[in-house]
């Protein structure tokens, strides 16, 4: 077993998923104000720290995903952020793309950037603790989109990236996000989300990408947003199970999903039923944003910052989500 495999599976064995707190200032910005909070250096470390120290989250939390600003950020009780996420034994991550600008040629469209300087940076995140890293790439549906050009060369980007992080040592998270908005169906949703997901792992292996050594970050295959025909939590997961088997290299230990503006609860329903049904080798489990932090901030900002109802209820999305990743999560224990 190579080293870069025993990482991945550190990260996702036994139910336990990734935290992805690698949200951009800017987004990050957004999600604050949308509580009313002002969006400071302080405040966004004060909010990170409080989920990072929660008691036992390591039973449910194998990684954190963090962005550049918190990983060079010491807590308020004088421990440096990487420190105190290892401490818990949970592997540091770090975003290393650098956003997603336009892409020349096919303004719709997206292509994520960040290669140059790469590997010096890379370096640097090693040194500050990181064991994995993360890069994502963008596509939206539309009549004509995503084009091949936008499917090409995001999928060369993530290679690139991939390679460079493996060399570092460092276990690529792959992320293609094929992005929820719009009208199209589910089974449209399918059939570009197998064709991204097939163009990267092409690339990945072109540009001999150790395959045991990465885990995949995919969308579920969900209706578009705006579409009337919406399906059950049923077809999600099995049309997300047909999707990674057809498109997914067998190498590849594990695949952890994004949540993509899904509900906590649909998130974590439609990861139960992915592993309830799960008839491939990976393991599934999650890799959420706004699903694991989203009450949790509302619950912030209600309560003046308090750190224990903030933790609490933190903790709760946190081991649903990991029930979902063991296939024994019900309703009835969300209450
Ligand atoms: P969401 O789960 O909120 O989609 O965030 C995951 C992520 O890392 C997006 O890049």
């Amino acid at each position: 077993m190579s080293e870069l495999n025993k990482i991945a599976l550190k990260i996702i064995s036994n139910g336990k998923g990734i935290l992805a707190a690698d949200e951009s200032n800017g987004t990050m910005t957004k999600r604050l104000e949308a509580v009313n909070v002002t969006s400071t250096p302080e405040n966004r470390l004060l909010f990170r720290e409080t989920l990072f120290s929660s008691e036992g989250l390591n039973k449910y939390i194998g990684g954190v995903i963090l962005y550049d600003e918190t990983i060079n950020q010491t807590t308020n009780f004088g421990k440096s952020i990487p420190d105190l996420i290892s401490s818990s034994g949970i592997i540091t991550g770090i975003k290393v793309d650098t956003g997603a600008k336009t892409l020349a040629n096919s303004s719709e469209e997206k292509i994520t950037e960040g290669l140059d300087g790469l590997r010096e940076r890379l370096d640097k995140y090693y040194e500050l603790g990181a064991r994995f890293t993360k890069w994502r790439g963008v596509y939206a549906i539309s009549d004509k989109n995503p084009s091949k050009l936008s499917i090409n060369s995001n999928a060369h980007a993530l290679a690139r990236y991939s390679a460079l992080a493996q060399e570092s040592k460092m276990v690529p998270i792959v992320e293609p996000e094929v992005l929820m908005d719009g009208n199209h169906s589910a089974d449209i949703c399918l059939s570009k989300t197998s064709e991204v997901i097939k163009k990267c792992f092409e690339e990945l292996t072109l540009h001999k990408v150790d395959l045991s050594g990465i885990i995949l970050k995919p969308n579920m295959i969900l209706a578009g947003s705006q579409s009337r025909r919406k399906i059950l939590s049923e077809e999600v997961a099995q049309k997300t199970l047909d999707c990674l088997k057809n498109s997914v290299p067998n190498e590849v230990p594990g695949i952890a999903f994004l949540s993509g503006g899904q509900t906590e609860i649909e998130a974590t329903e439609n990861l139960n039923l992915i592993n309830k049904y799960n008839n491939t080798n990976f393991i599934m489990t999650f890799s959420y944003g706004r699903a694991l932090q989203q009450s949790a901030l509302k619950v912030w900002s209600e309560t003046n910052k308090d750190i224990q109802k903030t933790q609490n209820i933190f903790k709760h999305r946190a081991r649903m989500c990991t029930l979902a990743a063991k296939a024994k999560w019900s309703i009835e224990l969300e209450n």
